[in-house]
């Protein structure tokens, strides 16, 4: 067992079991290059100040490349005595360079260096994610692009209220999605932020140059206060937020997607592979793929709870506690590049059926607000022509008949103002093209939203690129 780095002051063997309870390792291993990384800047800096001497430098940095080959190759044990990622690279680096490893962790906490490490990862991280969001969106556009000429009911309390195109129901998630690829934007600029130099919480007494770290290691910004980078973890709130939103949309298109491919509704069909059969029933095909999106939700919304909860009661600056950040942001990261990774995958081959959508819009009355429209357009006030639509209504359920099914005597009996001209506007066609308002369902307003999207995508396929840093894998 290696020796720890921290027991100078210690008289007793810490007991196996608190060794155990308090080691991170087997989760922040995921952080080890981003670790190794973080100290050869950090390395390179103390030598150009002179704080270290540059053959001090060279052999550090060259131990701890060598150290990155072997967590590669799984040629590196981790030691759960250890603690934790840091302090396992740091023992290590020790037993490959000898003593003058000591002198890594100069004007340096594991305090700033665990809060570098997940940003880093992060960072790296809000690129994949940024770019599973554009392929996302990608594929919805090319979806409406596709059905742009299928209509079919548009809801309000899963009641059949107005019909819309197809392709307007699905250009609302792009928008949704957008937005969440604006805020995780957002969330970076305040991951994108250098905490070393903070050390502990209040700073260093060496002669340290931040500026030229944060220039090695790419941030565009160097942390303001030594308690706030030590002991902050709002940027992590800030993604499970921004992440718990991106799975209630993709959570509401599953659920979409399961209505829609039931027997009831029959509007679309999930592609085989992307659905699971039962073990008893041969005729089942289920939606597993869209109903395991929403149910994970839950554990993204867990994660923001956990994390706001741990933070809300602890005093400045860095605790203990704040070691439970990983899990939950580690297990969001996963699950929601996961679902994005499934929706990207699965939509392309989504099965439409143009003909029971269209079967669906028939029923329900859907032309009612067309038919008060109508009569408004006419000179009636539009709360007299809502009562004496609903009035035919009343009398067209009665005969068992669709609004465009009376005829017009029938009609003039509720209003006078019923001409020959309202069946035109009651057709579906008319119903959706009508309908021209700003962001409204009209076909040429769909298609022009539709090309505008495929425009900015190509722009956010490039802008993706410069997110994306070229790793530096050590030599
Ligand atoms: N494993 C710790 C964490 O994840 C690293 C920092 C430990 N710092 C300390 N003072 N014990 O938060």
């Amino acid at each position: 067992m290696l020796k720890k780095p921290w027991d100078g002051r210690f008289t007793e063997k810490t007991d196996p079991t608190v060794e155990s309870f308090t080691s991170s390792i087997a989760f922040d291993k995921r952080l080890y290059l981003y670790d190794i990384e973080g100290s050869i800047a950090h390395c390179r800096m103390l030598a150009k100040q002179s704080i270290i001497t540059e053959e001090e430098a060279s052999q550090i940095i060259e131990g701890l490349n060598k150290i990155a080959r072997d967590i590669e190759r799984g040629n590196f044990e981790l030691d759960e005595s250890l603690e934790d990622v840091h302090m396992n690279v740091e023992a290590r680096l020790t037993a490959e360079v000898g003593k003058v490893a000591q002198k890594l962790h100069t004007a340096r906490s594991r305090n700033d260096q665990v809060v570098l490490d997940v940003r880093m990862y992060m960072r790296d991280e809000m690129a994949n994610i940024l770019t599973r969001i554009t392929g996302l969106c990608q594929v919805l556009v090319g979806l409406a692009k596709k059905h742009i000429d299928v209509v079919m009911p548009g809801y309000t309390h899963l009641q059949p209220a107005q019909p819309v195109l197809f392709s307007h129901h699905l250009m609302a998630y792009y928008e949704m999605f957008e937005r969440d690829r604006d805020r995780f934007k957002e969330a970076l600029k305040r991951i994108n932020v250098m905490p070393l130099g903070s050390a502990a919480l209040a700073g260093t007494t060496y002669p340290i140059d931040v500026e030229y770290t944060a220039e090695l290691l790419e941030f565009p910004e160097i942390s303001a206060n030594s308690m706030d980078a030590v002991s902050s973890r709002d940027f992590i709130i800030e993604f499970l937020a921004g992440a718990s939103i991106c799975m209630v949309h993709m959570s509401r298109l599953s659920e979409e997607l399961i209505l829609w491919s039931s027997a009831e509704f029959g509007f679309v069909e999930i592609p085989d592979a992307f659905a699971t059969g039962s073990s008893i029933m041969p005729q089942k095909k289920n939606p597993d793929v869209p109903e395991l999106i929403r149910g994970k939700a839950g554990r993204v919304f867990g994660s923001l709870m956990a994390l706001l909860t741990l933070m809300k009661g602890l005093p400045l600056s860095y605790n203990r506690d704040m070691q439970e950040d990983k899990e939950p942001l580690f297990d969001t990261v996963d699950t929601l590049k996961g679902c994005l990774e499934m929706y990207e995958k699965l939509l392309p081959s989504l099965k439409v059926n143009q003909a029971a959508m269209e079967k669906a819009t028939s029923k329900g009355f859907l032309n009612a607000t067309d038919m008060a429209d109508y009569l408004v357009t006419k000179g009636m006030a539009f709360r007299d022509a809502h009562r004496c639509v609903g009035e035919v209504v009343r009398y067209a359920m009665d005969q068992n008949k669709k609004l465009q099914e009376l005829s017009l005597s029938d009609l003039k009996k509720f209003s006078q103002a019923f001409e020959d001209d309202v069946f035109e506007i009651l057709t579906l066609e008319q119903m959706v093209d009508r309908r021209v308002s700003a962001g409204g369902t009209a076909k040429e307003n769909v298609a022009k939203a539709i090309s505008e999207a495929e425009k900015a995508l190509k722009l956010e396929a490039v802008e993706n690129e410069s997110y994306a840093r070229k790793k530096k894998t050590p030599k």
